[in-house]
């Protein structure tokens, strides 16, 4: 029977075998919320970057860039890291360049997976539709805070966890651990994770409407795939 497991944070990686799996990555806040509202709402292209000289580049071959690190938007790139970035008028059609603290980085760890997909709250039932229609065992693999287990990709798992139930077997006990939680705090989401680490650092940032949006349940219908280094849908 396929399996599934959950990788708390990418400085655990080294400990599976990605390459007979489907990896999920998760960045609720707000690498893959943003992949997915800027896909969603019509960015051709996604091309993620761990290295932030590398994403800078990109520029001069017609990129719209990314930039995040530590929350903040990168001096002199096009875009930052909030959703609402992804849903202007002027990145429609374009191709995007993105590095973000660690949503690129937890993609880049997962390149050798057979499939790589993007998913958050705002994709969550397209993502566990797909996981369900296929044969291979599943990885979902949280982003964290530099190495750091968080609370809002561990509920994220959960919450995939508790929505594949059934076609899947457990791998470890990550995956019990992240639908418990979940259960345990699904009916108060928003003000649970409010309480996390990276809400109040994004809170001191002034940055308050992404997190709700960020929380909001299947705002999308699609799902991106990383092809050849590129996220697309
Ligand atoms: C990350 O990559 O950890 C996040 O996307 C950081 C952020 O909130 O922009």
């Amino acid at each position: 029977m396929k399996t599934v497991d959950v990788c708390l944070s990418p400085d655990l990686i080294h400990l599976y075998d990605v390459t007979d799996k489907v990896v999920v990555v998760v960045d609720i806040l707000r690498a893959t919320s943003c992949m997915t509202t800027g896909l969603a709402n019509g960015v051709k292209s996604i091309t993620p970057f761990e290295n932030l000289e590398r994403c800078e580049q990109m520029k001069s071959r017609g990129y719209l860039i990314a930039g995040e690190r530590n929350g903040q938007k990168v001096d002199g790139f096009d875009l930052g890291n909030s959703p609402f970035d992804y849903m202007k008028d002027h990145v429609k059609g374009e191709r995007v360049a993105v590095t973000t603290t660690n949503g690129t980085v937890a993609i880049e760890k997962s390149r050798k997976a057979i499939e790589v997909v993007i998913g958050s709250f705002l994709n969550i039932s397209t993502v566990a539709n797909h996981l369900k229609n296929q044969q291979q065992s599943v990885l979902i693999l949280c982003a964290g805070w530099k190495g750091k287990v968080n609370l809002e990709d561990s509920l994220f798992a959960g919450a995939l966890v508790d929505l594949i139930l059934g076609d899947f077997d457990y791998e470890t006990d990550a995956p019990l651990l992240a639908r418990a939680s979940y259960l345990n705090m699904k009916d108060d989401l928003l003000r649970q994770i409010q309480q996390s680490s990276h809400a109040r650092r994004l809170n001191k940032l002034d940055i308050v409407m992404d997190i709700a949006f960020c929380l909001k349940r299947d705002e999308y219908d699609i799902l991106p795939r990383l092809v050849e280094g590129e996220l697309t849908i």
